[in-house]
């Protein structure tokens, strides 16, 4: 049985390194400079069973809706990672999206699952890229929706390779599984290790089997995103939001009416559980069997 992560110092540590792009050595966030993200697809190949992105309408961006979004970011350089809850490289015109943020002086980063990149492609346009990986275990990669593991680790090895092991960062989602094996793995690669602990947030935990993991929540007033901002997040439709943690956009209606709610002593609904600002109290029951 997999259990849920129940060392919550860890994991808000973990998170807020997850959460910051400059940590992986991409961009350091600050005020002027927001890190950018846009969803070019919901589309993935893969079936994670804790991905939201599963429950929402499949579709690619279409360029005209990129080359919009592209005409709102303002000077270069910035980093865009095209990145959402699908799977980036299953774009039909991933690399030519790619071209185009280098052509106006942009930093491209992506995390994507590696079952299709192309390592020498990726070593030309990429300063840093991120990898997914949970498990060694190629049964346990099947069953958690990751398929054809050997792929995978084939693909990440080759990016070590042609980029160079400080080049390529691995993301691991710890649900519960054994992380040690994995991070042994990175650690003989010699790549950076990035284990986020997952979603506990009702946008994303109630896909779950076995619903959310977690029993109560403290939330504070403050949330950095909307602060500075830190992001500029473009979801696949097009609609702008000041994070990637609003999976459910029909709750969402602007930044400044969240920030207004929360300093009001209200916690918005497009915000309740997000690890920015609550504290859980964690089930110590499983996320999974
Ligand atoms: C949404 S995915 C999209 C990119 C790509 N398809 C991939 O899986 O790498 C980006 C990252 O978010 C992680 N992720 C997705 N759903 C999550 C969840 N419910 N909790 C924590 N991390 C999650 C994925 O494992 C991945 O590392
Ligand atoms: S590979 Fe990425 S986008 Fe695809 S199902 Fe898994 S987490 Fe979601
Ligand atoms: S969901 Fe709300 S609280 Fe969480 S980062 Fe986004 S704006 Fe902030």
């Amino acid at each position: 049985m997999l259990t849920a992560p129940t060392d919550i110092k860890q994991v808000n540590l973990q998170s807020n390194k997850a959460v910051q792009p400059g940590v992986d050595g991409v961009k350091r966030l600050t005020a002027k400079d927001p890190f950018v993200q846009i969803e070019i697809t919901t589309k993935c190949n893969f079936e994670c069973f804790y991905c939201a992105g599963r429950h929402m309408k499949q579709e690619n961006m279409p360029w005209g809706r990129f080359e919009q979004i592209l005409g709102k970011l303002g000077e270069s350089p910035l980093t865009v990672s095209l990145q959402g809850e699908g799977e980036p490289t299953a774009h039909p015109q991933f690399w030519a999206m790619i071209d185009r943020l280098i052509t106006l002086g942009h930093r491209p980063y992506i995390i994507t699952n590696a079952s299709l990149i192309d390592a020498h492609q990726a070593a030309l346009k990429f300063q840093s890229i991120g990898v997914s990986l949970d498990t060694l275990d190629e049964a346990e990669a099947h069953r958690i929706g990751r398929y054809k593991l050997h792929n995978v680790l084939r693909r990440l090895k080759a990016l070590v390779e042609v980029m160079g092991a400080a080049r390529v960062i691995v993301h691991t989602v710890a649900y519960g599984q054994d992380i040690k094996p994995v991070s042994a793995f990175v650690r003989s690669l010699g790549a950076k290790h990035l284990i986020q602990p997952i979603q506990a947030k009702p946008d994303y935990a109630k896909h779950y089997d076995q619903g959310s993991p977690v029993i109560f929540w403290h939330h504070k007033r403050r949330c950095r995103y909307l602060e500075f901002p830190l992001m500029r997040y473009f979801a696949v439709d097009g609609r702008e939001a000041p994070c990637c943690y609003i999976k459910d956009m029909s709750v969402f209606d602007t930044a400044q009416r969240l920030k207004a709610e929360l300093a009001d002593g209200k916690v918005p609904s497009a915000c309740v559980g997000c690890r920015e600002i609550a504290t859980p109290r964690m089930k110590t029951s499983s996320v999974r069997s």
